[in-house]
């Protein structure tokens, strides 16, 4: 069986997982869903880069997937993206035969205006379809210092979430979305992670967010560090 799997907060992984998709027709499944017990032959991964690394949410199914060829697509947007990638070729040890790092819009900045060549993406997917194809070698890629310190209590500190409760129906899609049981019908707790996906599912915008200026300034001001295919 083959599967293209994604974890999407803020839709940019899913965009892609849908155009990749679009030319695979595999099963198309968000990560949460995937049946950990079949051994899947081909395995499309894709997920967004947080704090430079694999979003803790896709850890479990890292550490119990099991395919025979595997393409990864690290979403990321405008900082550095980290290592992710190589963590899952060499400390997860994933059978991957192809990876990128695709730079997208990033989650926080409302109108980044960054409009991502998805056509890029179909020389790696075909791979697939070669039975010769290898699994690849990589090399790490620069990451920040002390990119791994308390990114949580970072992200809380940068990014407020705003509720307005006139607006709410009490209908907790919010919590159903939160993959870190940090929400229940807008009132948010201290797991919160800021991964923006209770916003972007609430249907009556009663969520929002607020960023400091200065991670506002920060982000803003980083230039662009180009996708990187494997
Ligand atoms: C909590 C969080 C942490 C992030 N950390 C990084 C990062 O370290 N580097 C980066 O370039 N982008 C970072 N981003 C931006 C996302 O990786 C990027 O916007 C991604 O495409 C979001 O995908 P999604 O819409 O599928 O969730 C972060 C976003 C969030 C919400
Ligand atoms: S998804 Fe929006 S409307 Fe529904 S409970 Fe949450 S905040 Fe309220
Ligand atoms: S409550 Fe926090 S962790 Fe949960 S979906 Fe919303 S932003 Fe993400």
């Amino acid at each position: 069986m083959n599967v293209c799997i994604y974890l999407s907060c803020t839709s940019n992984s899913k965009k892609v997982a849908n155009f990749c998709n679009d030319f695979l027709h595999y099963e198309l499944l968000e990560a949460r869903k995937v049946n950990q017990n079949i051994s899947y032959n081909n395995v499309l991964l894709v997920y967004p880069v947080h704090s430079q690394n694999i979003p803790k949410n896709l850890l479990p199914l890292l550490k119990n997937i099991q395919c025979k060829k595997m393409i990864a697509i690290a979403t990321y947007g405008r900082i550095k993206h980290g290592n992710s990638l190589f963590a899952l070729r060499y400390k997860f040890q994933m059978p991957l035969i192809g990876a990128c790092y695709f730079l997208t819009k990033h989650s926080y900045l409302k109108n980044d205006g960054y409009e991502p060549n998805y056509l890029t993406l179909l020389p790696l997917l075909k791979r697939f379809q070669d039975e010769n194809s290898k699994v690849i070698e990589m090399r790490k890629s620069p990451s920040t210092f002390g990119y791994n310190l308390l990114p949580t209590l970072r992200a809380q500190l940068g990014l407020k979430i705003t509720f307005d409760k006139r607006k709410c129906i009490s209908c907790n899609l919010c919590g159903l979305t939160c993959l870190n049981k940090a929400i229940t019908n807008g009132k948010i707790n201290r797991h919160c992670i800021r991964c923006l996906a209770c916003i972007s599912n609430c249907p009556t915008k009663a969520l929002d967010f607020k960023m400091k200026k200065i991670l506002e300034i920060y982000l803003k001001n980083q230039k662009d560090i180009p996708s990187e295919i494997y």
